[in-house]
């Protein structure tokens, strides 16, 4: 593990997540976990009585998020292990907060599949849930464009410190609501 990442994971992840806008007890899915660098902090956030659902279609990262969660006793992260299908296998308002970092941009999604997965979103979403996407390697105005479409409020553009591809990156965020 890289420098930034340990710093990530040590220093950073829990204090900009709560900014982000994540508290104790939410239920949160983090779509598109990868290897959980997000998952971990804010499992960290919501504590034993909140919940953060890892789901990926990649395997070994997976396992990386199981092993990073086992090797800090955090007990409140379930893995949801897909085969990229949209469907996700979550009820109907269900969670608090939304992660969608780095992954709705279309190396992974066509407009089509896309507009699919924002209403599976929508559906497992709870009133006024919290869904922050990193938009990185999308426009900006476009992925706001693109989430305001799909049924969410836009609420704020954030400019934080993030990890990406394992470095420390300034970087903007963009924060929606549920309708
Ligand atoms: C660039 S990584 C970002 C990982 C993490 N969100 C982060 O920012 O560190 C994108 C991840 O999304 C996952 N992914 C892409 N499309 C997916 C789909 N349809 N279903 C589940 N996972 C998907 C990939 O397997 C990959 O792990």
């Amino acid at each position: 593990m890289g420098s930034d990442t340990k710093k990530w994971l040590k220093q950073y992840g829990e204090k900009v997540l709560k900014e982000v806008g994540i508290t104790k007890n939410q239920n949160v899915l983090d779509f598109g976990c990868g290897s959980g660098y997000y998952t971990i902090p804010a499992a960290q956030i919501v504590g034993n009585k909140g919940k953060v659902y890892a789901l990926d279609k990649d395997r070994v990262c997976l396992n990386e998020v199981a092993k990073s969660g086992q090797s800090r006793k955090l007990k409140n992260i379930q893995i949801i292990a897909t085969s990229g299908e949209l469907k996700i296998p979550l009820q109907d308002e269900s969670v608090d907060v939304v992660l969608l970092y780095d992954v709705i941009h279309s190396y992974y999604f066509s407009p089509t599949t896309r507009k699919e997965l924002l209403r599976e979103i929508h559906r497992i979403s709870n009133h006024n849930a919290l869904i922050s996407v990193y938009p990185r390697h999308m426009d900006l105005q476009d992925a706001q464009d693109i989430i305001e479409n799909a049924n969410f409020n836009f609420e704020q553009k954030l400019f934080k410190a993030l990890l990406h591809d394992n470095s420390l990156v300034q970087d903007y965020l963009l924060n929606f609501r549920k309708k």
